[in-house]
């Protein structure tokens, strides 16, 4: 069934075939069409963040950016789903074209820029969905806030988020908001992350419930900056760390007729790269926070793999769009 919806999917441009399908989920998810890709999964229960895991496979943040199919994607069996990344404002992204598939490397370039309905819409959403599983919800700024003042727009969507996340993502690492990535060092990242803890504890108090905050980073950085990274986030008490977001990298791209457009690369050819940073940061942490790893795991192997490096938990994004629903059974499995 899939690989018949998919080839018309993938033949289509990739933009307009992921507006159809978050289309198609968000309208049939609390109807009897969910029987089109719904799918019953045993359960591998696993504990982490505090909390319990239906399994270990989780939905990657950039595909449900809005929170508008979380039944859709809870049917076909995900052990977490991580929606956003949602901005205090609505914002449009960047201009079209900005998504670009490379099937011959099963990757994805994208620009998107985080297009989005704002922090609103997506709480009106998660409100409207039944699903009662661990949810994710994924913070970003908007592209017109200053660098200097990206914290006030962390802790606006975290205040309007808390209360309906399992966990908060706190995204420094988009390569397609500029200066975003700056927040992931030294000094920037230290005050970010104090800002961000002395919010979260006064949100405890007040929710009456501790909610984690976990730090999403990007694959292009150093084992020095890893290491350092690794540091800060222990010394903020933050509560894990999610790697990694897409590369910039373009290496193993070389010679495609998208290899040249801007933005983050993501696919099999992130494996080996998102896997080494896995193992570094697990090797600084030391066993002392949670790495959700995520990057190129597109198959059993590369779950088993970033699991020895590490991880807890992983998440996928382009290797479902390959593949589609039977990946996470595939994955589970694993
Ligand atoms: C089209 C697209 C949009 C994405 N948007 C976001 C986003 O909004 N926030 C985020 O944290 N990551 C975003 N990502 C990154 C993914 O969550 C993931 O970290 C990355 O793609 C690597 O995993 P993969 O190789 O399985 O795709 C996006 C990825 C893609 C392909």
């Amino acid at each position: 069934m899939y690989s018949f919806v998919q080839k018309f999917l993938l033949s289509r441009d990739p933009e307009w075939s992921h507006d159809f399908t978050i289309g198609f989920l968000k309208r049939s998810q609390r109807s009897p069409l969910t029987g089109l890709y719904s799918q019953k999964l045993a359960d591998k229960p696993f504990e982490c963040l505090g909390m319990n895991f239906k399994n270990r496979i989780g939905l990657a943040a950039g595909l449900d950016k809005n929170g508008e199919c979380i039944d859709a994607f809870a049917s076909m069996g995900f052990g977490f789903i991580e929606v956003g990344t949602v901005t205090p404002k609505p914002q449009l992204g960047n201009d079209k074209p900005r998504l670009f598939r490379l099937p011959e490397h099963k990757a994805i370039i994208n620009r998107m820029g985080f297009n989005n309905k704002g922090v609103d819409y997506l709480v009106e959403q998660v409100k409207k969905s039944k699903y009662s599983g661990i949810l994710g919800i994924n913070i970003g700024k908007n592209k017109t806030t200053p660098d200097e003042d990206a914290l006030d727009d962390y802790l606006f969507c975290l205040d309007k988020v808390y209360a309906y996340a399992s966990y908060i993502t706190v995204n420094i690492s988009s390569p397609n908001t500029p200066g975003l990535r700056n927040l992931q060092y030294g000094a920037a990242l230290d005050s970010l992350l104090a800002g961000l803890k002395e919010r979260q504890l006064a949100l405890e108090i007040e929710h009456k419930k501790y909610v984690p905050i976990l730090i999403k980073i990007a694959p292009d950085l150093s084992e020095e900056e890893v290491e350092s990274i690794a540091a800060s986030l222990l010394q903020a008490k933050m509560d894990g760390v999610i790697a990694t977001n897409t590369t910039l990298n373009r290496e193993a791209v070389a010679g495609h007729e998208h290899a040249d457009e801007a933005g983050g690369l993501s696919g099999e050819v992130l494996t080996q790269q998102s896997l080494s940073i896995t193992k570094t940061l697990a090797k600084a942490l030391d066993g002392r926070m949670p790495i959700i790893g995520v990057g190129g795991i597109s198959n059993a192997d590369d779950v088993n793999q970033r699991i020895e490096a590490g991880a807890s938990l992983v998440q996928v994004y382009s290797a479902f769009i390959y593949q589609g629903p039977p990946l996470i059974k595939e994955l589970v499995n694993a």
